[in-house]
């Protein structure tokens, strides 16, 4: 088959609920419940994989290329970006993991929208997902402190 043919299936596992001014909240859905053993037990972030579901048309779909806002990048392909609008709207934050009460994860709030999608949540490692000698082009330097949440 070729490459271009090719698709795959993801399955929604959970969904984004927006808790309060500090808090995300994501539901896990019934059949996931179990694939939480354990995250409770003292990981201080995750990784959240979520679909970017109001970008899942045509049109964002084939954005190739951008412009980085509010920075003075360049217009750039969009895999060399963290757009919202890409051929696979496949978006992922790294988040403070607050508590986990059955199927719900409470999260540090961050940027996906209520009732997006979540396709996938793995725990952060430091070992694996921590550079630190990571670096950045000059016009991405101002935003390029790591965090301290
Ligand atoms: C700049 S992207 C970066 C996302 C993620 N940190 C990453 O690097 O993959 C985040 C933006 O996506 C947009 N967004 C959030 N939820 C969305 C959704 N369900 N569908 C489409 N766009 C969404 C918001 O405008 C948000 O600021």
């Amino acid at each position: 088959m070729d490459q271009n043919e090719q698709y795959f299936k993801i399955y929604p596992v959970g969904v984004i609920k927006k808790v309060d001014d500090e808090r995300d909240c994501i539901e896990v859905f019934p059949p996931y419940v179990v694939a939480l053993d354990h995250l409770g037990d003292g990981f201080t972030h995750i990784i959240v994989l979520w679909w970017a579901h109001q970008n899942d048309t045509p049109e964002a779909r084939s954005v190739l290329k951008g412009k980085p806002p509010n920075h003075p990048a360049p217009v750039m392909g969009v895999f060399a970006t963290r757009s919202p609008y890409r051929p696979n709207p496949i978006l992922m934050t790294v988040v403070r993991l607050l508590s986990l009460e059955e199927n719900k994860i409470y999260v540090k709030k961050f940027e996906a929208f209520d009732q997006t999608p979540v396709i996938d949540v793995k725990p952060y490692l430091p070992n694996s997902d921590c550079f630190i000698n990571a670096r950045v082009p000059t016009y991405f330097e101002k935003i390029s402190k790591p965090r301290t949440d």
